[in-house]
């Protein structure tokens, strides 16, 4: 079983799967501080997301993904962080995993289409959503594996029972 108090949470998945929601309910479960990457990104860089890829491009992005997960994991505090679908794509990225407790929430593509297919602020889902997010799922599922220590099935469940099954799996009452 997985230990809580020892560990920062880091919940990877697939754009739609779910993380952010999750990790607000999982740091009010647990009493800690969420910490969303992606918002992080947002706010320290003055820009949405879409405009950062736009402004600088993904291989950018992705550096400011890797430098915010840094710095906080650096702080030792026990936060939960929803970090962005694509986190695990960098080596680096998973490397810095490994030392975290990380939970992965996977999902099949035809759940993750029915929730951001029409997304419009997901600059890498802005052309052919579906073709997109089968590809992404398909190159990414391994990394997502390697990376977990943890892996909830979130299809046909709601945050609050996702949540739920993570406390259960962690043995924390909920
Ligand atoms: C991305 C996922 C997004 C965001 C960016 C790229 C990806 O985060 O980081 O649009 O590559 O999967 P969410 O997973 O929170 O939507």
């Amino acid at each position: 079983m997985t230990s809580v108090p020892a560990s920062q949470i880091v919940l990877v998945g697939m754009m739609g799967a779910g993380k952010s929601t999750v990790a607000k309910l999982l740091g009010l479960a647990l009493e800690r501080r969420v910490v969303d990457l992606d918002r992080e990104i947002e706010k320290a860089s003055g820009h949405s997301i879409g405009e950062l890829f736009e402004l600088e491009g993904e291989a950018s992005f992705r550096a400011r993904e890797i430098d915010g997960l840094r710095a906080v994991l650096a702080s030792n505090e026990q936060v939960v962080i929803a970090a962005g679908g694509g986190l695990v794509t960098s080596e680096a990225a998973r490397t810095i995993l490994s030392g975290t407790l990380c939970i992965w929430l996977k999902a099949t593509p035809a759940t993750l289409i029915s929730r951001v297919g029409q997304s419009t602020n997901r600059p890498l889902l802005r052309s052919d959503p579906v073709g997109t997010i089968e590809r992404l799922v398909s190159e990414r599922a391994q990394w997502y594996e390697d990376a977990a220590t943890m892996v909830i099935d979130v299809d046909g469940l709601n945050s609050k029972q996702v949540t739920a099954m993570i406390l259960d799996r962690l043995e924390y009452p909920c």
